[in-house]
């Protein structure tokens, strides 16, 4: 058991609903336990520059069904240098912090085992809406933004099919189609493209006519934010454009963008976040640190931080020279068969969109 007196809480990367759910839950469970705990404002650069508060049961009164994050959150590139992760270090030294839960994404665990290895053991909590942590059934936020999402898309195919026409709609997601996916999947969508499976236009376009001629008044096509064209630049709006020039089916665009990453909480995202939130005390506590809560077949799972973030790599076909050296064979084939998993659901989910989208 390890001797906490005092542990910080913070939110880095993009918010996610459930963020307050879980930092609640961090310090409930922690004060319960004679344990102070201290909010870090704005994530790593709130560390760096020592912006602390004291949280204690009425500071987190009521939150659970907030979206945002009370401690604010901060995208930091200071804290990607030695010198950042230094000055975080003596911030923690001079406010008494003996450990750290750090909840964000693939960014915020990096920060939260530079912490570990500075001598502040950290545990990472998945807070995003992208679903995008390879060792994590699901994310915190997740749910919330695919529900954010559906009813935007229900409201616009009310006006489309009074207007019989076809929206394409832009779903946030950087590097990982899983909202866009659902939010398809679940509106009922004609087709979806997403950046892990090629999309076929002209499959896609003719699927279009063949409604249309068929008397199919409203269609939507779902893309997510990762989708892109050759250069760069986002491929919703031109599939748009393209879809009316080819199809003659009038075509509106809409890019909900950030909307879908607000909002009151689902019940899965504030479960899942506050399981998650007292599963990392309870394993600070007992002296474990370098942890990034996964859920795996609804069951939180503690998985070593540089495990998650080298599978995702793999996943995300991002892996760099040397990265999978420190692994033993073992590892590597469990990370392998949790990449081969999801790249499998993610497969059968496409091919069941592609087989109802009509
Ligand atoms: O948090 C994930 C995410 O919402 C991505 O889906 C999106 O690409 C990105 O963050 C947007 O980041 P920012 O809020 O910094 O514009």
């Amino acid at each position: 058991m390890a001797e906490f007196r005092k542990i910080g809480v913070l939110t880095s990367g993009g918010d996610a609903p459930g963020m307050n759910a879980c930092i609640k839950a961090v310090v409930n469970k922690a004060l319960s336990m004679g344990i102070e705990v201290v909010g870090v404002v704005g994530g790593y650069a709130g560390l760096m520059n020592g912006d602390l508060i004291p949280l204690t049961y009425q500071s987190v009164n009521n939150i659970v069904a907030q979206g945002g994050t009370m401690l604010y959150s901060s995208r930091c590139p200071e804290f990607k240098y030695e010198e950042g992760v230094q000055t975080a270090v003596k911030t923690c030294r001079e406010n008494g912090i003996d450990a750290l839960v750090c909840i964000g994404g693939d960014g915020t665990f990096r920060g939260a085992t530079d912490m570990t290895n500075h001598g502040i053991p950290s545990i990472g909590l998945p807070g995003t809406i992208d679903n995008d942590i390879t060792a994590t059934d699901n994310t915190i936020g997740f749910h919330t933004a695919v529900e954010t999402a559906l009813d935007l898309i229900d409201c616009l195919r009310d006006t489309c099919e009074s207007h019989a026409r076809l929206n394409v709609v832009e779903i946030m997601g950087r590097d990982c189609g899983q909202c866009a996916l659902y939010a398809a999947i679940a509106s009922g969508a004609v087709a979806v493209a997403i950046p892990e499976v090629p999309f076929d236009e002209a499959a896609a376009l003719e699927k279009i006519r063949t409604l249309r001629a068929q008397g199919k008044r409203s269609m939507i096509v779902v893309v997510a934010e990762g989708v892109t064209n050759p250069d760069g630049t986002p491929y919703a709006e031109t599939l748009a454009k393209r879809i009316e020039a080819e199809t003659g089916v009038e075509t509106k665009f809409a890019r909900p963008a950030h909307i879908v990453r607000g909002g009151r909480p689902v019940m899965k995202d504030r479960t899942l976040a506050t399981a998650m939130g007292v599963k990392a005390v309870e394993l600070l506590v007992e002296g474990k640190s370098n942890l990034v809560m996964c859920e795996i077949d609804s069951n939180i799972v503690p998985i070593d931080i540089n495990f998650a973030l080298i599978t995702d790599r793999m996943y995300k076909n991002k892996l760099k020279d040397g990265d999978l050296d420190s692994f033993t064979s073992e590892q590597l084939g469990k990370m392998r068969t949790i990449c081969h998993r999801r790249t499998e659901e993610l497969k059968s989910l496409y091919k069941i969109a592609m087989d109802v989208s009509f």
